[in-house]
């Protein structure tokens, strides 16, 4: 029925507009009493064989909701009641941003993706933070981990882009479970530069270094781009032991646009941004399957990127990933996609 009737009324409309709209209507009609528990009747799929303890964590189930879809950290209860074992919230940014400018997000129908050049669009992570408190006091037995992803503001230069991560890294320490840090979008300029071996590690050496002086630190992650060649790669497996972060997340969107079923004037004039969703599939699980082999499995990898259905997401799992997220099926599959995928886990299990 949603990809039938739904879906095509969905795509008639411009692709962020539909955005705003349909998880405004979710809280809305979620907020209705007794609707959510219907919901978390019909979507979460409750077994304890679902669960996995990855970097000291306890995820209900596997599935979780990529970065960017909820910039904001308003919609974890929303997620959650959809059969969600973790969502990420984010990428935020010190200061409020309103991202590039509009039309920015863009549908590759023939091929199941998607193209953005959002830009870190955000309210700014005080805001976050507070949403992310309210709902730590109202999870109301919801057992969703989550994630805070946090990036640097458009006008904060690079050799200062440690600053902007620190600032949010300890306005968010008490109200998130793990930390990512973003250098990977296409959509900041000059960002990806932070990946390259030096940067990196200085910036991830001085974020370990305040997360230490807590009793109890913070997982921390590394979300990469499935643009970096294996000798980055390489680099990125020795920055992982050097800086004792707690995985990668692999990966965000790709700046390539080889292998896309959409006219190629059609593709070029869309312009700039990350392209995610079923052309991304298999170059991410390259990347999972190549840090996996050549770590000896020494970290935990959050794989990302074209997952559409139980199969790709066996298909990460067996390249080795350790748990995995969605952005883009979410959309053109619907809501019924995380219970999907767990069940089908339970039978393969
Ligand atoms: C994203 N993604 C993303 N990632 C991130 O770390 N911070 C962000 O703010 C965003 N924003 C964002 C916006 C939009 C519109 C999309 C489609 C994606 C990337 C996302 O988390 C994920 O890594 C990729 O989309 C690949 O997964 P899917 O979409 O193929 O399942």
């Amino acid at each position: 029925m949603y990809k039938r009737i739904i879906l095509p009324i969905l795509f008639r409309f411009d692709a962020e507009t539909i955005h705003h709209t349909i998880t405004r209507l979710l809280q809305l009609v979620l907020a209705i009493p007794g609707v959510s528990a219907i919901c978390r009747n019909y979507y979460v799929v409750n077994d304890s064989r679902l669960a996995r303890t990855v970097f000291g964590l306890t995820f209900p189930n596997p599935i979780g909701m990529a970065a960017g879809f909820d910039k904001n950290a308003e919609l974890i209860s929303e997620l959650s009641d959809l059969g969600f074992g973790f969502v990420e919230i984010g990428t935020v940014t010190p200061r409020p941003q309103e991202g590039n400018p509009r039309p920015r997000l863009f549908r590759l129908k023939a091929d199941g993706g998607l193209l953005n050049r959002m830009g870190f669009n955000n309210k700014g992570v005080g805001p976050a933070a507070g949403r992310l408190r309210h709902f730590a006091k109202n999870r109301g037995g919801r057992q969703v981990i989550v994630g805070g992803n946090i990036g640097k503001n458009k006008d904060t230069p690079n050799e200062n882009a440690l600053e902007d991560y620190l600032i949010s890294f300890r306005e968010l320490f008490d109200a998130v479970d793990y930390f990512v840090v973003n250098v990977s979008s296409p959509n900041t300029p000059g960002l990806r530069d932070l990946q390259e071996r030096e940067p990196l590690t200085r910036l991830l050496t001085a974020l370990q270094q305040e997360n230490h002086q807590h009793p109890a630190p913070k997982p921390v992650l590394l979300k990469i781009a499935p643009d970096l060649t294996n000798g980055q790669l390489d680099d990125i497996i020795a920055i992982v032991s050097e800086t004792g972060l707690s995985g990668i997340i692999a990966t965000n969107t790709t700046i390539s646009r080889n292998g896309l079923t959409t006219d190629s004037d059609i593709v070029s004039q869309l312009g700039a941004g990350g392209v995610s969703g079923l052309p991304l599939r298999d170059r991410a699980t390259e990347v999972i399957r190549y840090l996996h082999q050549q770590s000896g499995g020494s970290f935990p990898i959050i794989g990302v990127g074209g997952i559409a259905s139980a199969d790709d997401a066996q298909e990460k799992l067996r390249a080795g990933a350790s748990l995995i997220q969605v952005y883009t099926s979410f959309i053109y599959e619907g809501p019924g996609l995380a219970r999907r995928i767990n069940q089908a886990l339970l039978k393969g299990l």
